[in-house]
């Protein structure tokens, strides 16, 4: 096989890559070019929220591709305008602009909360207050957006006009809230710096702080939006409604999206030649998009994602090595008491089971359709890797 080395010699070397080459998959199996099956409880990084190669996801995907794979944004069309209609309807936003990844619809975030400061109160008045431990993305704006200091490397100069307040510390972001402030950024879920949760109250206090001072609530939901926790948007569970919500992952299913919407208030703020993309908005990417977010909103689903949720909980729960179970619905995050996160997801990985990693703990991304056979199966792989390692360290 030609696919690791030919990979290695050839791609730039920024990923740290597990030794399989992904062949196919289906349901939410894949299957490596060895013939090895694997459960994936990771999605692709919460990308494959149908799992793989979905019936109506590819059908939906396979004619819009034999019948207009792109055209440019001078020009509409029909699956483009019945996505925004459906996201923004279901949402309950105004308008939205399609990027084509999570960073891309964070920049669009974050230039709309910019523009709509200056407009309105002039220059001097375009810092975006961001959580520590967050993650925004990778292009030079959202990695500075990006609450981390270990991101903050090499790439000098970062663009200016962020600051970091303490997750769930409302003193440390009143403090911050200084008058130079157009928006506030935040994940409620903090997916990669460990599927920490927000408080609820924190959450509520910082929406309220924000409206009192005409400062933009930006919420992140590229990790945890179209179903993800159990609800289309993570926010539905904390009792608000953002200014500006930016999606990304599992919107596409599996084909590049990213999508930032934006209150009525604030929906013109971006007028012409303000903003753009290429590939922004593309047919292909937009019916598949429409594909998932027809099945998420079917009856039922949402509760389904809850219930599988909970079952993962309790099951992970009753095993000695599992300090704590984190995060909401199905976005899990496992603390561990004695193991390494990362010798967790290699053992299951040679057991069958593809897992993913967030900072010092293991982290389950399944995908929302998941069966209950694959669920079971899966969870005894991970409660058997887990179990082992008790026996293992005593
Ligand atoms: C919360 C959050 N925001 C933004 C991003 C960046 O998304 P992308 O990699 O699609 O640019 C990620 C990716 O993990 C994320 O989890």
């Amino acid at each position: 096989m030609y696919t690791i080395p030919t990979s290695d010699q050839y791609l730039m070397p920024t990923y740290g890559h597990q030794p399989i080459a992904m062949a196919s998959g289906s349901g939410c199996t894949c299957i490596d070019e060895d013939g090895n099956a694997y459960i994936d409880f990771g999605s692709g990084i919460g990308v494959n929220s149908l799992g793989y190669c979905n019936p109506a996801w590819v059908n939906a995907v396979c004619n819009q591709v034999q019948t207009l794979q792109h055209t440019s944004n001078y020009y509409y069309t029909a699956v483009q305008a019945e996505l925004a209609q459906m996201l923004c309807s279901r949402t309950q936003y105004a308008r939205v602009f399609f990027g084509n990844s999570g960073a891309e619809a964070n920049e669009c975030a974050i230039k709309l909360a910019r523009k709509y400061s200056f407009d309105r109160y002039g220059n001097n008045r375009g810092t975006i207050i961001s959580l520590k431990n967050s993650f925004h993305g990778r292009t030079m704006t959202t990695l500075t957006a990006t609450g981390q200091d270990v991101f903050h490397n090499y790439f000098f100069p970062f663009p200016g006009g962020f600051t970091y307040a303490e997750a769930n510390n409302l003193e440390d972001l009143k403090a911050k809230l200084d008058d130079t402030v157009c928006a506030v950024m935040i994940e409620l879920v903090q997916g990669e710096g460990g599927v920490c949760t927000l408080d609820s109250d924190y959450v509520k206090a910082v929406a309220d702080l924000c409206k009192e001072q005409d400062i933009l609530l930006i919420v992140d939901e590229v990790q945890t939006g179209i179903g993800r926790t159990g609800t289309l948007l993570a926010s539905e569970q904390f009792g608000i409604h953002p200014n500006i919500t930016t999606l990304a992952k599992g919107l596409g299913g599996g084909l590049p999206i990213g999508a930032c919407l934006v209150d009525a208030e604030h929906a013109d703020v971006m007028g012409p030649s303000t903003h753009g993309s290429t590939f922004g908005g593309n047919p292909v990417v937009c019916a598949g998009a429409l594909a998932v977010l027809q099945q998420v909103s079917a009856g039922g689903f949402l509760d389904d994602v809850l219930d599988k949720g909970c079952r993962i909980r309790s099951r992970l729960l009753q095993c000695s090595e599992v300090a704590a179970v984190t995060g909401l619905g199905l976005m899990v995050g496992i603390q561990l008491k004695t193991r390494k996160a990362a010798d967790v997801l290699q053992d299951c990985r040679k057991a069958g089971l593809l897992v993913l990693t967030a900072k010092q703990n293991v982290r389950l991304l399944p995908p929302l359709t998941i069966s209950d056979d694959e669920l079971n199966e899966g969870l005894e792989i991970l409660i058997k890797v887990l179990e082992n390692a008790e026996s293992a360290a005593q």
